[in-house]
Formats: C-alpha cells, sequence, structure tokens
C-alpha cells in the first residue's frame, strides 16, 4: 500500500475515484469528475479558468513516498477506508466472476500432503470459444478478440494493497483481520490450513507440526530437542511479531485490535514453513497500478534454491529475509519503516538463525519419484508416465522445470502480455510481467493457486496457461496426463 492520504482520491472533497474500469475495457478513462470540469470550462471559454483548472487537478504530486507526517487521526484513517470498503469488494467480486467459475470442484482421491483434496479445474471462464479454439488461435488472435483468460489478477483493492490474510488463518490468528479489507480467494483453491512440516534433518519422523499451526505460544514445546539451538532461535524470531505497514502502533494502520499492532509474525503468512497464499503487493514497482499482486510463496525447498523473491532475484535466503522485514513489510519505502518501528535483525545471530531454519524445510515425500527425482515406473501408472514423457518432451516444460527439484534457478520472460491489451482493471494496470522466477514443481499440488499473483487456480488451469504461452497445441488427453504428473511431483 502507498500508506493514507498518498491516495488521495480518498479525501478529496469525499470524492472517490470512480472504479468503473472494469473488465474489458480498453481505454483508461478520465476520472468523472475532470470530465465535468472540462466541459464546464469549455463553455465559459476562459483561458484563464482553463489555467486554473489544470492547476487544481495537478494540485497533489504522485510521490514515491507515503505520508510520515500524518495529520489525519487513526478514526479519520478508519471512516475513509470504510466509505469504500463495500464498493471495491463489490468491484472486485464482479471481476473474480467474471473470469473464474467460483463454485467449489475438488478431486476427494487427490489430496495434498496436510490431507486437504486438491482443487479441479480448469477454473478460468472462456468467452465465445472452447480450449481447443483458444489452443488453435495466435497471440494476435486472442488479443485482438480480449479473450485471454489469464490476465494479471488485481489486488483485492489494488489502489490500497497491503498485506491481506485468509479467512482461515483468521480464525486461529484473529489478530491479522484487517477492518477495511477481506480476502478474496475462495478456500477450496487455498493450501491446507494446517500445512505438514517436513525437515530435511529428520525425514524419517514425516510430518513435526503436530497438526497444529506452529506460533510462539507452542513452538518451543513442538521443537525442543529437535531442533539446534541455533535453529530453534531461528524458528522463535520467525514466529514473533514485528511491526509492519498495516498492523503498527501508528494512526496509519489498518488493524482496530490492540494484539494487530505488535505487528505480523513471518509464519503468519509462510505458515508452518509453507503458505496459506495471503496477499501483497510486490514493493519495487510504482506507480502504483503497475505493482503486482503476489502471493506468499512455499519456503519448502529453499536450500536448493538460488533466486529468492519472484522478481527480485535476490542470492540467498539471509538477503531475503533481511529485506523482507525491513523494505517489504513497508512496502519499499524505508522512511515509513522508520515511523512505523521497524526491527532491525542482527546479521550473525538473528538472520543467520531464521536462515538456518528455513533451510531445513523440506518438501513433502514424492514416494513415486526415483533417485533422480523421476518416476520410478514401477510404481507410476501409465497416464502419469505419460504426463513425464510429454513434460520432458514435445511440451518442454523441463527446460525451465528439470529435475529433481523441477527449477532451473533461473528467471524468464514469459510474454504473456502478447496475448492481451494494456488496459487499466479495478485499479490495476493489464500489464507485462517481466521476467519472473521459476518456482520449483516439487511437491506443487499442495500449493495452489499458482504463479506469483494466483492466477492460474489449479494444475489443469496452469496446464492450459502453458499450453497457450508455449503455442503448444496440446489435445485434450494431453493435457490430463501433464495433471496426473504434476500431482505426483
Ligand atoms: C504477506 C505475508 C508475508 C510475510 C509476513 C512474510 N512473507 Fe516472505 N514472502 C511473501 C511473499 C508474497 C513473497 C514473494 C515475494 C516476491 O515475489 O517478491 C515472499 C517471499 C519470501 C522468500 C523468498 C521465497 C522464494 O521462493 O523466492 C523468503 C525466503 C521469505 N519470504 C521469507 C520471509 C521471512 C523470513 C519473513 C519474516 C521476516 C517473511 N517472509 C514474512 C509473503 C510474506
Ligand atoms: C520458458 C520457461 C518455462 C517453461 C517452458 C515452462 N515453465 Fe512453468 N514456470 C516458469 C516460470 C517463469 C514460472 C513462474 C511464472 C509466474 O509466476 O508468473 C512457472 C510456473 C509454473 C507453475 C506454477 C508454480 C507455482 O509455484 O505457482 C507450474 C505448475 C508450471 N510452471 C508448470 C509448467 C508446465 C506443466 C510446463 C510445460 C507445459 C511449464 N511450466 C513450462 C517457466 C517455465
Amino acid at each position: 500500500m502507498k500508506g493514507f492520504g498518498q491516495d488521495n482520491e480518498h479525501f478529496d472533497g469525499g470524492t472517490t475515484e470512480p472504479r468503473n474500469d472494469r473488465e474489458g475495457d480498453v481505454d483508461m478513462r478520465r476520472p468523472a469528475r475532470h470530465r465535468t470540469l472540462a466541459v464546464g470550462v469549455a463553455l465559459l471559454s476562459l483561458v484563464a479558468a482553463v489555467t486554473v483548472a489544470v492547476h487544481a487537478q495537478q494540485g497533489t504530486v504522485s510521490s514515491s513516498y507515503g505520508p510520515t507526517n500524518q495529520t489525519l487521526t487513526f478514526e479519520q484513517i478508519k471512516a475513509g477506508r470504510l466509505a469504500v470498503k463495500e464498493e471495491r469488494a463489490r468491484a472486485h467480486a464482479e471481476l473474480l466472476r467474471a473470469r473464474y467459475d467460483l463454485g467449489v470442484t475438488t478431486d476427494p482421491t487427490v489430496r495434498m500432503s496436510g490431507g486437504k483434496p486438491v482443487p479441479v479445474g480448469p477454473t478460468a471462464r472462456l468467452s465465445g470459444t472452447s480450449w481447443d479454439g483458444l489452443g488453435q488461435m495466435t497471440p494476435e488472435q486472442i488479443r485482438e478478440r480480449g479473450i485471454f483468460p489469464y490476465k494479471p489478477l488485481p489486488f483485492p483493492d489494488h489502489a490500497e494493497g497491503g498485506m491481506l490474510f485468509p479467512a482461515m488463518i483468521l480464525k486461529l490468528l484473529p489478530r491479522l483481520t484487517r477492518f477495511d479489507l477481506d480476502f478474496d480467494l475462495p478456500e477450496h483453491v487455498l493450501p491446507d490450513p494446517v500445512p505438514p512440516i517436513y525437515l530435511t534433518t529428520r525425514p524419517d519422523l514425516g510430518d513435526v507440526s503436530n497438526g497444529m499451526v506452529i506460533t510462539l505460544e507452542n513452538y518451543y514445546a513442538t521443537f525442543n530437542g529437535l531442533l539446534n539451538p541455533k535453529q530453534l532461535e531461528g524458528l522463535r524470531l520467525l514466529v514473533t511479531q514485528f511491526p509492519q505497514q498495516q498492523f503498527n502502533a501508528t494512526e496509519d494502520r489498518r488493524t482496530d485490535r490492540s494484539d494487530g499492532m505488535i505487528g505480523v509474525t513471518c509464519f503468519d503468512c509462510h505458515v508452518n514453513g509453507h503458505t496459506n497464499k495471503a496477499t501483497h503487493l510486490v514493493g519495487d514497482i510504482r506507480p502504483q497500478e503497475f505493482r503486482h499482486r503476489i502471493v506468499t510463496p512455499s519456503l519448502r525447498g529453499v536450500n536448493v534454491q538460488r533466486l529468492f523473491g519472484s522478481q527480485r532475484a535476490m542470492k540467498t535466503v539471509e538477503d531475503f529475509t533481511e529485506f523482507e522485514q525491513r523494505a517489504a513489510y513497508f512496502d519499499g519505502d524505508h522512511v515509513m519503516a522508520a515511523k512505523k518501528g521497524v526491527n532491525v535483525l542482527e546479521r550473525g545471530s538473528q538472520v543467520h538463525f531464521m536462515a538456518e531454519f528455513m533451510a531445513i524445510l523440506d518438501f513433502p515425500p514424492a514416494p513415486k519419484l526415483n533417485i533422480y527425482g523421476e518416476l520410478d515406473a514401477a510404481k507410476a501408472t501409465p497416464a502419469e508416465m505419460r504426463g513425464q514423457a510429454l513434460f520432458t518432451g514435445r511440451a518442454r516444460c523441463s527446460s525451465c522445470h528439470p529435475a529433481p527439484h523441477y527449477t532451473d534457478n533461473d528467471m524468464h520472460n514469459l510474454k504473456a502480455e502478447r496475448f492481451y491489451k494494456q488496459a487499466l482493471v479495478n485499479g490495476m494496470m493489464m500489464a507485462h510481467d517481466g521476467p519472473i522466477k521459476t518456482f520449483p514443481l516439487r511437491g506443487i499440488k499442495d500449493s495452489p493457486p499458482y504463479l506469483h499473483d494466483g492466477r492460474c487456480f489449479t494444475l489443469e488451469d496452469t496446464v492450459e496457461y502453458f499450453n497457450l504461452i508455449q503455442q503448444l497445441h496440446l489435445t485434450g488427453e494431453e493435457k490430463k496426463d501433464l495433471v496426473a504428473f504434476l500431482r505426483v511431483l
């Protein structure tokens, strides 16, 4: 988020920027009040008046900084947010309903490692064509007809942003409730609410979470004797609250709970070292409408990865840990961070310890994979074997997702913007993604929804996505086989 008051249409004489930039619109409309103003001025034909009006319109600067010297009280800020809450939620719900089938479809025979049934798709809605028909079209044809089903997914209130948590974690940790915004995606397309924890150091134990969400209250009893003292101290820091942009003690916050004012913990999003798909806006990009929505990635298997952050490509888990709490927590605004009480972690004795714990979080067991990370022919089904053959063969997935961890530890620009026109939708510019990290596919059935912004709700959707991105012309059967393979990784 930008911090309150910078997004100053919220307090511009009580008017709110019209949010009628609906899905499918191509032009960026000017705000209605500007249009009205322009017409009035033209009627009067007064050059001087035009000059004044232009100045009035440009009265504010689009600043990189948030408002650190806040002149509004918490109650005023809260009232301003509540005044637009319903309208923004409605606009976003409309976008989701237009783009996706939100009905609950899961496969009870295929479960995440914690036992939750996996969601089944494709969930994206098509307009005036079939998946086969779409697969036969060129990017230009799809763009011209405006029918690409996987455009970037806006944040529930994109102009506002900030950390936002799914209801399933709020049930366990109500201190994460925001008064101004509710999470948007349905629970059946989210990971297990209490994901298992697998340790690279103790594979013999299986899940070591004891079926609990690990918090400050239970981490010690659960892990004392199982971790070394450094890892245990690292875990303590990962479950300790520290101030953040929406959860802090200043007037510029989005919690009205005293326990929310203490801050958030790393595991509030990376629950049990995995993810609950809590969502945020990427910190690096400006202006606000170009910022990407990001959903929380799993921390399982960070030890075998070389790049961190979907777009940042930071080089170590230690760097990402420091960056996350000092900068990402505050939208990349170090001035705001200073005001809201940033907690500076000491590199040698805190950052390293946190990273040491993260580095022993393992992928879930994949009993059908052999020592090369490939399917064991004696254990796999024919569909899974056909899926693997496609994955490494004609579909070329393995050129970016090679075994054993199914990542090349690199970034790729998939150029999804070939398929749609740049346009403002619900406060977000449908623009390029740019180079994005190749996320590993080990344990992938445990972490829907997929891609950096969660735009693909199911594995079926990711296969449809890559079928278009790579122009593969896969048949329906081939797509099913690929999904069968992804489910056993
Ligand atoms: C919104 C909830 C949220 C909280 C709280 C949070 N993270 Fe993250 N984390 C994310 C998101 C979203 C990303 C992806 C960032 C991106 O794509 O640039 C991420 C990425 C990461 C990564 C890189 C993972 C990868 O695969 O590239 C690491 C490591 C990480 N976080 C560690 C931490 C630590 C340590 C803390 C506590 C200091 C923390 N996170 C707190 C949401 C969160
Ligand atoms: C040119 C490189 C490239 C190829 C080829 C490729 N991928 Fe990917 N894959 C990526 C990148 C980059 C991402 C992350 C994209 C994003 O987050 O926007 C990704 C993400 C994914 C994800 C979601 C991961 C997550 O954690 O959200 C799945 C599933 C996936 N790919 C499957 C496939 C399949 C199946 C194929 C073959 C049909 C394939 N990929 C081909 C680079 C590639």
